[in-house]
C-alpha cells in the first residue's frame, strides 16, 4: 500500500502521445531539480531532509513535546503560511476530529490553538478568554522572525504568559522556531534564553513542514513525528528513483502541465474526509506561491465535499469549463458507522440499512467524479490508504516534489515569492513604520 496517483477516469481528456511528450519534460526537470541547477537551487533542502536531518535536533523536539504535554493544558502555535499550515494539517489529519473539545482523557495532549495567521482583535480576544485558568505554553514559528501577524500575537501571548508565570517560567514555556542566526525572532530567543528551533537556510516556509516548524507542534498532538518522517523518506525514494510510468509525482506534474496547455487553468482538489480541509489549505499555499508568478499559472482552488456540492458544486458540474478536479481520496476510513433500521420507514432511508456509512460517502463520491467528468471536468485522483503518519509523510512529499517539477516546467522559479511583498510594503507604509514615509505619502493621496 501506498499514496498513489491514478489519471484513468481522465483518459478522454489527455492522449498517450502527450503524456509521452509531457514525460520527457518532467524528466528534465527532474533532473535540473536533483542536480541543483535550476531556478531557486538554494532552496532545496526539502529534498533529502526526510533522510538527512538534523537528529540531535529531532531529539529535542521530542523531549521539549513530552514537557510540553507535561506541564501545559494548552500549546498555541504562533505562525503564518509556511510556518502554520503543514502542522495544522496534519494535526486535523492524524487526531480526533473534535481535538480540543473531547475529555484530556481521550486527547491525552494538549489543546492546540493556532494564531498570528490573521491580525484580528476579535480572534486574538477571543482565545485569551479560551486560556483563562489554564497552564500553557507557546510556540512561536517565524523562519525571517519578522513577519507582522505573528509578531503582533507573540507581543500579546508573551505578555500574557509573564503576567501568569513571571519572566522566568514564562521563558521556561516559550519555544521559537526560526533562522539559526538572524532576524528579531532569533535575537529576542537568544536574549530572554528561549529554547530554539531552526528553520534551515536552505528550506523555504511552504516547504519547510518536515522541519521543526511543523514537527513540534506535531509532535505535542501526540503523533508520531519518526513514522512521518518514515512516509517521507518513502515517497521521497520513489520520486527520486523510479522510471516515469512508475513515478506518480512526476506523473502529477506532467498532466496537470497538459491539462493547463489545454485551457484548464484552475485545480480543484476535493477531499471527502472534513479532516483533510487543511492539507487541501497546505496544498493550496504549496502550489499557489510555487506557480502564481510571471503572469502563469494554474490557480489553485479547493472544496470539501460533499458539503460544498450544495454551494460549489453546481459551478463545478455547469459553470466556465476551466477546471479539472484532484480528489484526495482515503480508501480506508479511521472508524466505521452502519446504519440502523427503523421499524417503519418514515425517513425513507431503509435501504441504506446494513450499509456502512463509508460505503455511502464513497458512492457519492464515485457518482460525483462521473457526474462532473460527464460535465467536462478531467479528473484525477490521489488515493491515500488510510489516515496515519506514515501516508500523510508519503503524501506531503508526492506533493512537494511534484510541485518543483511542475513549477520548472511552467517555466517559473518554485522557490521564491516575490508577489507576496506587494501587500507588506502598502501596509508598513499605512502603518508609518519608520523608513517607508514617501510611500506613505503615496498611498494617503490614493486613498
Ligand atoms: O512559504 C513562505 O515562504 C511563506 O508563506 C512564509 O511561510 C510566511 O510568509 C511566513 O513567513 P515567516 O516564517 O518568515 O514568518
Amino acid at each position: 500500500n501506498k499514496v498513489s496517483f491514478d489519471y484513468s477516469r481522465a483518459s478522454s481528456f489527455i492522449r498517450d502521445d502527450e503524456v509521452t511528450m509531457m514525460s520527457k519534460l518532467v524528466l528534465d526537470a527532474r533532473d535540473l531539480l536533483v542536480s541543483k541547477s535550476g531556478a531557486g537551487n538554494d532552496f532545496l533542502g526539502w529534498i533529502d531532509l526526510p533522510v538527512d536531518y538534523d537528529k540531535e535536533e529531532f531529539g529535542r523536539i521530542q523531549k521539549a513535546a513530552e514537557k510540553i504535554k507535561g506541564d501545559s493544558d494548552v500549546l498555541l502555535v504562533i505562525g503564518i503560511g509556511g510556518s502554520y499550515l503543514g502542522a495544522r494539517a496534519a494535526i486535523e489529519f492524524l487526531r480526533h476530529s473534535f481535538y480540543n473539545m473531547v475529555s484530556k482523557e481521550t486527547r491525552k495532549t494538549p489543546e492546540i490553538y493556532f494564531v498570528g495567521n490573521s491580525i484580528s482583535s476579535t480572534y486574538i480576544k477571543d482565545l485569551m478568554d479560551v486560556l483563562d485558568g489554564k497552564d500553557f505554553s507557546i510556540n512561536m514559528i517565524s523562519k525571517s522572525g519578522t513577519t507582522t501577524e505573528p509578531a503582533i500575537a507573540f507581543r500579546v501571548f508573551k505578555k500574557m504568559l509573564e503576567d501568569k508565570y513571571g519572566k522566568e517560567e514564562a521563558s521556561r514555556r516559550i519555544y521559537c522556531t526560526t533562522d539559526k542566526a538572524r532576524g528579531a525572532l532569533k535575537n529576542l530567543a537568544t536574549e530572554e534564553g528561549y529554547e530554539s528551533f531552526v528553520v534551515p537556510d536552505d528550506v523555504g516556509g511552504r516547504y519547510s513542514v518536515l522541519t521543526a516548524v511543523g514537527l513540534l507542534p506535531i509532535a505535542v498532538s501526540g503523533a508520531d513525528i519518526g513514522k512521518l518522517m518514515e512516509g517521507a523518506a518513502s515517497g521521497r525514494e520513489r520520486a527520486l528513483n523510479c522510471d516515469f510510468a512508475e513515478n506518480d509525482a512526476l506523473k502529477y506534474a506532467a498532466v496537470r502541465n497538459i491539462l493547463l496547455r489545454k485551457g484548464k487553468s484552475v485545480e480543484i482538489v476535493a477531499n471527502y474526509e472534513p479532516s483533510l480541509h487543511f492539507v487541501s489549505e497546505w496544498w493550496k499555499q504549496l502550489y499557489g506561491e510555487s506557480e502564481g508568478k510571471d503572469q502563469k499559472g494554474i490557480y489553485p482552488a479547493s472544496v470539501d465535499l460533499t458539503t460544498d456540492l450544495h454551494s460549489m458544486g453546481q459551478f463545478i458540474q455547469d459553470g466556465a469549463r476551466i477546471m479539472y478536479e484532484t480528489v484526495l481520496n482515503v480508501e480506508g476510513s479511521r472508524d466505521e458507522l452502519v446504519m440502523g433500521e427503523e421499524p417503519v420507514d418514515l425517513d425513507g432511508l431503509n435501504y441504506l440499512a446494513g450499509k456502512t456509512v463509508d460505503f455511502i460517502n464513497k458512492s457519492a463520491m464515485n457518482g460525483t467524479i462521473l457526474a462532473h467528468t460527464d460535465g467536462n471536468v478531467p479528473n484525477l485522483m490521489v488515493n491515500i490508504p488510510e489516515q496515519n503518519e506514515f501516508y500523510l509523510g508519503e503524501l506531503f512529499y508526492f506533493f512537494e516534489f511534484a510541485c518543483g517539477i511542475s513549477g520548472y516546467v511552467l517555466g517559473v522559479n518554485p522557490f521564491d515569492q516575490p508577489g507576496v511583498e506587494s501587500y507588506k510594503r502598502n501596509m508598513f507604509a499605512l502603518l508609518g513604520k519608520p523608513g517607508y514615509e514617501k510611500e506613505r505619502e503615496e498611498l494617503m493621496k490614493r486613498l
